[in-house]
């Protein structure tokens, strides 16, 4: 064949026909009446997830559950997990999730250390000592190994307070073809997985292009000095022979830590650290201060379940981890209610979320739809607004809106005078809670009986 091709190039076009004759002859020869098969497709690259879990009771069913969703195809991915030195139960829940789920993932590495419960010297569960950072950066480093013995194509790195609600997020990671790649997470505040600046020595430095890019201002995947908690490594870049979380670099003399150590690493060998904030990939609770507790951490990451309800899909805990049931409750009141109109069924999840989140019980009640009411009905339910009332702030008289919400507050009123109540809780169903919202609510009843105030409405 090459002969004859070559012999086209210069000669006639008689000698393509030809050679074209020859191809469609021999190939009606083998499959005169068969159909032949397409190549078959390219399997998805293979991953490593590395789960590394210390103190993470809380947040682990999230954190897993998150993970069993992911988009990816479970016998293309292994996971490399290691959990040392709990004060909780966060040994029993991973190996729970990990007898159940090594069915599905093409392979599970476990690494249980159930004794010592702390550090030498630790002032508390969620502090850092310096044994503390030397220890993950090892088994940091150990998934990165085994990543590598494994010619595994992606390692994922994932703190387990980061749930990633979108189950796209390793897709969308990989389609970035970077070396090291990070998805910016929300978090209940400015608080996120990256850095657009650093010092001299190694530290965080404020810069103009942050918060632009936390508040999704300029969206794209943008080369920064530091990525944590959450990224996606690219095995089969050559860049990544050099890296490494332990040992520290030879020239290293920047703050011993394990992200400041791996920055430090990318930039001596040369490998660009990205973070994409295209789209909401998920949530990191912001960590704790050295001296606070598991309870400390467990309420701010309760927190951070109701703040991703305001604009993403609620997290939702694993179907494989067993959840102690909710405990709800009136908190001392005769009756809790939530205000709803029928047509808001997404405000009406949202608050029957986040109250079973905060242990609520609560009574729903349709709310009066005032885009419904016209003058006549008003007037014949006895309702008058105020002769020469006008709203202080925008100087006009009550929307039909406000009729139909004081309506609904009304009927309630009268409820509670019916049925003889003490005290009744009400929620209108755009309510965004602070943390601890109802510790704070009892500790503010129970100040409120002390002082015995005399009270209608709070
Ligand atoms: C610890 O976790 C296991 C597995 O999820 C569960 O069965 C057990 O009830 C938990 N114990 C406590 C004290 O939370
Ligand atoms: C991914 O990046 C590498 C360079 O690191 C490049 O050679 C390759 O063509 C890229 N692949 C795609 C699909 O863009
Ligand atoms: C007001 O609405 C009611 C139904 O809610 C209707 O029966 C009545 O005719 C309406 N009145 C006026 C003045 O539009």
């Amino acid at each position: 064949v090459v002969r004859y091709l070559a012999w086209t190039a210069t000669s006639t076009m008689f000698l393509w026909v030809l050679v074209l004759g020859v191809f469609v002859s021999r190939s009606e020869c083998y499959f005169s009446e068969e159909k032949y098969p397409e190549e078959s497709k390219m399997q998805p690259p293979t991953v490593v997830i590395a789960i590394i879990a210390r103190n993470a009771a809380h947040s682990l069913p999230y954190y897993l559950g998150a993970l069993e969703r992911l988009n990816y195809p479970k016998a293309r991915i292994s996971v490399w997990a290691a959990t040392d030195h709990n004060a909780d139960n966060t040994t029993a829940v991973l190996r729970e999730w990990l007898t159940v789920m090594q069915q599905f993932y093409h392979y599970v590495e476990w690494r249980p250390m159930e004794h010592p419960t702390s550090y030498p010297g630790e002032m508390g569960p969620k502090y850092w000592s310096n044994g503390r950072y030397e220890y993950l950066m090892k088994l940091k480093q150990a998934a990165l190994n085994f990543a590598k013995t494994r010619w595994a194509d992606y390692i994922l790195y994932a703190d387990t307070d980061n749930i990633l609600t979108n189950p796209e997020t390793l897709n969308l990671l990989i389609a970035e073809n970077k070396s090291v790649v990070a998805p910016m997470l929300d978090s209940q505040g400015a608080y996120s997985n990256y850095w657009c600046g650093i010092t001299p020595q190694g530290y965080y430095r404020r810069t103009a292009e942050y918060f632009p890019t936390r508040q999704r201002h300029r969206l794209g995947c943008y080369p920064v000095p530091m990525v944590h908690s959450t990224f996606l490594l690219d095995m089969r870049k050559t860049g990544m022979k050099k890296l490494a979380f332990h040992p520290p670099h030879l020239d290293y003399s920047w703050p011993f830590d394990d992200i400041i150590v791996f920055a430090f690493s990318c930039r001596v060998s040369e490998v660009q650290m990205y973070l994409c904030n295209k789209v909401r990939y998920g949530y990191l609770n912001v960590p704790a201060k050295p001296h606070h507790t598991i309870e400390d951490d467990s309420i701010s990451f309760s927190h951070l379940i109701l703040e991703a309800t305001i604009d993403g899909p609620p997290m939702a805990p694993s179907k494989y981890v067993s959840l102690f049931p909710k405990q709800r409750d009136l908190m001392g009141f005769d009756e809790v209610y939530l205000i709803n109109l029928r047509r808001r069924q997404d405000r009406r999840d949202r608050m029957l979320y986040s109250l079973n989140e905060l242990e609520i019980d609560v009574k729903v009640v349709d709310a009066i739809d005032g885009g419904a009411l016209n003058s006549s009905d008003i007037k014949i339910l006895g309702v008058d607004i105020l002769p020469g009332y006008y709203d202080p702030f925008s100087r006009r008289t009550l929307t039909k809106g406000e009729v139909g919400c004081f309506l609904s507050h009304y009927y309630i009123w009268k409820e509670m005078v019916d049925q003889q109540m003490d005290k009744a809780l009400i929620f209108e169903d755009d309510v965004r809670f602070q943390a601890n919202f109802k510790r704070r609510v009892l500790r503010l009843m129970e100040e409120v009986e002390m002082v015995e105030l005399d009270w209608d409405i709070m």
